[in-house]
């Protein structure tokens, strides 16, 4: 069995589970209710897209237009100094969420100001990201493609930039019927320039509200209480709190950053964590397994 030791090496892949025997239990129920019991809920920056390659960076989705040419080269800096200020508080082990959140909601609060004033024309977006670095993970083809075989819904749900994701989905070619977006997507005027962003904020830390604020999705998917979770932050665990008489959750959660500070909270609310992991490789096991039946 694929997923039997406490810890696991699969290529170069480190997999650490806090408790392997649930994490068999709950695939083996999983898969014995059958794939049209599923529903796959994803984060989208650091989970579905490279955290790095070759030791570099790769971009989330706000990177990517703040390193495009559609922004100025002083929001660019403010942008940069937005990152430097509160990535490393992202990440923070000392701080709990609850010291974060206004933090957080202050990141994107100001990034989205800066963002509003720049006139980013929608028809741009397609080169800004053609020119990026954004690359989803290696496996990323068969991952999507697997879910779109067997009528799987995924959800991508991300606190990025909603319009930037939808243009690296669908330049990767893997953008199928089954996939829909939650983010925050931009508000264009008539002649394509953009004006403000649409709906509520989602941020890293609000994504359980975010979830209850699209009921619709959930009550259409009702007939499928079992999900696989997708996160890279501890903000995506509540992703699935839309999900209506939910029956398992399996949590995967891929740790890119802060390893060795970040591995016990991420131990004890993932069911499995991925360590410094670049590709779907778990993920697509972990559907191999399921669709086996
Ligand atoms: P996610 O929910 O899709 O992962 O998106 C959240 C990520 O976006 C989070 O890791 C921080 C990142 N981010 C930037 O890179 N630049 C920004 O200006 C903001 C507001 C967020
Ligand atoms: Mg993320």
């Amino acid at each position: 069995m694929l997923l039997s030791s406490r810890q696991l090496t699969l290529g170069n892949t480190s997999v650490r589970m806090r408790d392997p025997q649930r994490v068999e239990e709950t695939l083996r129920c999983m898969q014995k209710a059958g794939l049209n019991t599923l529903q796959v809920i994803s984060d989208f920056d650091m989970t579905l897209t490279r955290f790095a390659r070759n030791g570099k960076r790769c971009p989330t989705s706000h990177n990517i237009l703040e390193i495009s040419k559609m922004i100025s080269s002083e929001c660019k800096e403010k942008l940069k100094d937005l990152l430097d200020k509160y990535y490393p508080i992202e990440i923070d082990s000392s701080k709990t969420i609850e010291e974060k959140l206004p933090l957080m909601v202050e990141w994107w609060t100001r990034a989205h100001a800066l963002i509003m004033q720049q006139k980013i024309r929608k028809d741009q977006l397609t080169l800004a990201v053609q020119e990026s670095d954004a690359m989803l993970r290696e496996g990323y083809q068969e991952f999507f493609d697997c879910l779109n075989q067997h009528s799987v819904p995924l959800l991508i749900f991300s606190a990025g930039l909603g319009d930037v994701l939808e243009e690296v989905v669908r330049q990767a070619g893997v953008f199928h019927p089954n996939v829909k977006v939650i983010s925050n997507f931009m508000d264009f005027d008539e002649t394509g320039v953009m004006t403000s962003f649409k709906g509520e904020l989602i941020h890293i830390y609000n994504k359980r509200e975010g979830a209850l604020l699209n009921t619709g999705h959930f009550e259409e998917l009702r007939s499928r209480p079992n999900v696989l979770l997708l996160g890279d932050s501890l903000g995506d665990l509540t992703m699935a709190d839309g999900v209506q008489e939910v029956e398992k959750v399996l949590k995967i959660g891929f740790l890119n950053d802060k390893v060795d500070e970040r591995l016990p909270s991420y131990l004890n609310s993932y069911d499995i964590v991925l360590l410094k992991d670049e590709t779907m490789e778990v993920p697509n096991a972990i559907l191999d397994f399921l669709v086996a039946d």
